[in-house]
């Protein structure tokens, strides 16, 4: 694994470690406010789980996921994590996501820290095209991604089974040559 990692005026981005996890549960576990996600942890032992057994120690396998976590750098306060999928399909695809706690929302930490992390596939992972699937009722994550430059490529209605219901998913997407 390369020891990069992405970075903005604000924040540091670097992969989720065991340590993280009381920072990750702190706002992970808010069902109400992640109700557009499919993982909410309900103990800390889920997240350690998920930290050690459901990402990928190595950047860029293919079929895994790696979070990144968001750290502000004035005072290493863990504010937010972003997922990154690296589809099967080829090399240069992967699907991306954003969650930010609560108290952190609102003052553009995750445009900044997905601006880093869009820069860190595009040029220093060689990627082409990069999806994010979203619920059409998650306003926050619309304007986040259309925001980024992000365009509307599909909406498909009941595809996902969300927390025991069938919900739409829209997919956004951004490719090499429209970013900056
Ligand atoms: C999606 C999510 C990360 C978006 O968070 P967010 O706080 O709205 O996004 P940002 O951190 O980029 O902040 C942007 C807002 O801060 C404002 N802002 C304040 N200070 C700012 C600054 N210095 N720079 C930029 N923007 C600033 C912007 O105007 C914008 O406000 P607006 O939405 O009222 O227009 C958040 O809603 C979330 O974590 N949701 C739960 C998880 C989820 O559903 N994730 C989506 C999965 S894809």
């Amino acid at each position: 694994m390369e020891n990069y990692h992405p970075a903005s005026k604000r924040l540091i981005i670097r992969k989720l470690i065991p340590s993280d996890a009381d920072d990750i549960f702190e706002y992970r576990s808010d069902s109400e406010a992640n109700k557009y996600q499919g993982w909410i942890p309900t103990t800390i032992n889920d997240v350690h789980h998920f930290i050690t057994h459901k990402i990928s120690p190595e950047i860029n396998l293919p079929g895994t996921w790696v979070q990144f976590a968001i750290i502000k750098k004035d005072d290493d306060k863990l504010i937010g994590d972003i997922g990154i999928h690296f589809l099967t399909v080829d090399e240069f695809q992967v699907e991306i996501g954003c969650t930010l706690n609560k108290k952190f929302q609102g003052k553009g930490y995750a445009t900044e820290a997905l601006k880093a992390t869009i820069s860190y596939l595009f040029e220093r992972l060689g990627k082409r095209r990069i999806i994010a699937s979203i619920d059409p009722r998650n306003q926050p994550s619309i304007k986040l991604f259309e925001r980024l430059g992000f365009r509307k490529e599909a909406h498909f209605r009941e595809s996902i089974l969300l927390n025991g219901e069938w919900v739409d998913d829209m997919v956004y997407a951004l490719l090499k040559d429209e970013w900056r």
